[in-house]
């Protein structure tokens, strides 16, 4: 098995165990127990340790940090007894690519049993490349990972690394203990196997020797925030979707406009042609290119004098 040691890892341990502690761990406090390690994930001194160990990670892995991205915040895995966890996959399904490493780290109770398995010898047939690929080979494959040999126990003070071809999942928490555990992905930015959106991803800055949030395109603009009521177009999500977009990229957002959705697109149409409302913007944020679907195909509104930028696609739309 792929080993990784620091002492890096105990520090990070003892962080995350210091928010876990007095929190039962049990089934009925799992949103408690998941809001508690992304607190912990998002914490000064938590993000600091990770940022570094990561580069550390990437030094190794592919001997320089030079050109490769991190994960911006770890998947926590909470992983309760006699439940099932995580399907046997490996990360380039999901769309990780060929150059991506994940990094595993235990936390709590990643003891036999309720741990995880991975192929690392890679003997089992995957059919990565193949086009005839059904449910039945996973199960196939379910049954071929679950052996002793396969679980994964790292020593004290290690993670376990393996690449994105690595077939790897938790069938089974046979124990009595709960375990906690936390994943994240280091890849390089040029890989054409990737699907992952790159904005996801804290990015290798050499000039400061860390990884670090690249700006956003939006970032320091003066952004109106478009919200489009109407069937099947909840306004909720669309407010969560741009308020975490924001969050994330740091964007501020100066105003707020619904549509005047009885007469069809009106605000869109005016703000689109340079009609001002009640401030100057620099972009309009919308939730998603689908909320204003009927607009963005009418081929009369191609251009636009202020750039649409739709929050889910992370992408400019006009
Ligand atoms: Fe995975």
């Amino acid at each position: 098995m792929n080993y990784f040691s620091s002492p890096k890892i105990n520090k990070i341990q003892e962080i995350i165990k210091k928010y876990l502690n007095k929190i039962p761990l049990v089934k009925n406090k799992s949103s408690l127990i998941k809001n508690t390690l992304f607190d912990a994930f998002e914490s000064e001194e938590f993000l600091l340790i990770y940022k570094s160990f990561a580069k550390e990670v990437a030094t190794q892995f592919y001997g320089s940090p030079y050109k490769t991205c991190l994960q911006t915040s770890p998947t926590p895995r909470i992983f309760f007894p006699n439940s099932h966890g995580t399907s046997i996959h490996s990360d380039y399904w999901y769309g990780h690519g060929l150059s991506a490493v994940t990094i595993w780290i235990p936390i709590l109770n990643s003891i036999s049993g309720a741990t995880f398995y991975a192929d690392h010898k890679k003997v089992i047939q995957n059919n990565i490349h193949s086009s005839t690929f059904s449910l039945d080979d996973l199960k196939r494959i379910s049954e071929e990972i679950t052996k002793k040999d396969n679980e994964v126990l790292p020593p004290k003070n290690s993670a376990f690394l393996f690449d994105s071809t690595t077939l790897h999942g938790s069938t089974f928490n046979s124990t009595q203990k709960t375990r906690i555990s936390f994943d994240f992905r280091i890849s390089k930015i040029e890989d054409k196997t990737s699907t992952k959106d790159l904005d996801n991803y804290l990015i290798y800055d050499e000039h400061i020797d860390q990884y670090n949030l690249p700006s956003h395109k939006l970032y320091g603009k003066r952004i109106l925030k478009y919200i489009c009521g109407g069937n099947n177009k909840n306004t909720f999500a669309q407010q969560i979707l741009i308020d975490s977009f924001s969050k994330r990229y740091n964007l501020q957002i100066t105003d707020q406009e619904a549509e005047i959705e009885r007469y069809g697109y009106p605000i869109l149409e005016g703000l689109s042609s340079g009609y001002k409302l009640k401030n100057e913007y620099d972009a309009i944020v919308i939730a998603s290119e689908y909320i204003a679907h009927e607009f963005f195909s009418n081929k009369r509104y191609k251009d636009s004098k202020i750039p649409i930028w739709s929050a889910l696609e992370n992408k400019q739309i006009l």
